[in-house]
């Protein structure tokens, strides 16, 4: 069994002789963020994705950034660590049922937050991420009637930042919607200098009780400028690992999932580990592979996302 330094090696010099990139997700391990090429929120992900010369790109996140990916380097081999890496807001909106929602709001377009899958995805006539979702919105006049899925959290959130009424899709993150506003003022009254700050993927109640809201990359960028010490940080606790990184000197407290843990994971993002990244690039599997007809079609509402935020 070798150890997770020899395993770091070896990842570091096949990436170099196969010509791959490795792209991971904040919510990864520290290790594997340490390691990776680029390390990004989701946004920042789909563009590298886009862009690279790479031949392989080893996504270290879910199954829908990697997919994303292979939708937007169709001739790329995409590979995913573990294919069972999922997510629960992606699979709260099964493509069937999705349809029949469409279908029964007619003249409305279809703003679909990226974590879904590829057959939501053809559905869609833009994506967004939660660092471009307001400003996607905003692109469609104020009277376009407009469905908006599935994460009913982040649509509630951007309904109310830009005055409109979006139909939402009752859908939701575990990991996010499970922090409670209870849990928060509990750490806020023991933590009386410190920020809370929240991803929009939590509830209406904790992000009324934030001082800033924001993807990751906007929350990781917050505490690097902002003045304050202390932080309570409502999102997966993967971040901390980069927000630590940027600020030593200051300190960070997760708000935990529940009473038996003092953390807050992903535990589909965690899948992921430094044995299984070693072996994705080593056999070249698993590989993500999508028809080239969801391909064509899902790639139109991720280009025009792209577009939108340049
Ligand atoms: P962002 O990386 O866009 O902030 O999304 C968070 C998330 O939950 C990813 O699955
Ligand atoms: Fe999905 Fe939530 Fe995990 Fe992100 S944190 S991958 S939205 S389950």
């Amino acid at each position: 069994m070798q150890t997770n330094e020899e395993l770091l090696s070896q990842i570091d010099k096949m990436r170099k002789e196969k010509n791959a990139v490795i792209l991971a997700h904040y919510y990864q391990v520290p290790e594997i963020q340490d390691i990776a090429d680029f390390v990004g929120d989701s946004l920042q992900l789909s563009q590298k994705a886009a862009e690279t010369n790479a031949d392989i790109i080893v996504f270290a996140g879910v199954h829908f950034m990697a997919e994303t990916a292979k939708i937007l380097s169709p001739d790329k081999k995409v590979l995913l660590p573990d294919l069972e890496a999922g997510c629960s807001l992606a699979d709260s909106c099964p493509p069937d049922d999705f349809k029949r929602f469409i279908e029964a709001h007619p003249g409305h377009k279809v703003v679909s937050y990226i974590n879904c899958s590829a057959a939501v995805k053809t559905m869609s006539d833009v994506i967004c991420t939660s660092s471009n979702a307001k400003m996607v919105v905003e692109s469609f006049p104020q009277d376009e009637k407009l469905i908006f899925v599935p994460d009913k959290n982040l649509g509630a959130y951007i309904n109310g930042q830009t005055g409109r009424n979006m139909v939402l899709w009752d859908g939701s993150c575990h990991v996010h919607n499970q922090l409670s506003d209870e849990k928060v003022i509990q750490l806020k009254m023991q933590n009386p200098d410190a920020k809370l700050i929240a991803h929009p993927e939590c509830r209406g109640p904790v992000l009324a009780l934030a001082e800033f809201i924001g993807s990751t990359a906007a929350l990781l960028e917050y505490t690097r400028k902002d003045s304050c010490k202390r932080y309570i940080v409502a999102t997966e606790g993967g971040i901390i690992h980069q927000m630590q990184k940027a600020s030593p000197d200051k300190e960070f407290i997760v708000v935990p999932s529940d009473e038996t843990c003092s953390c807050n994971d992903c535990p589909y993002m965690k899948m992921n580990t430094v044995q299984k990244l070693y072996l994705c690039l080593k056999n070249e599997s698993p590989e993500i592979l999508l028809d080239t007809a969801v391909i064509e079609r899902a790639k139109e509402p991720i280009i025009r996302m792209l577009e939108i935020s340049k």
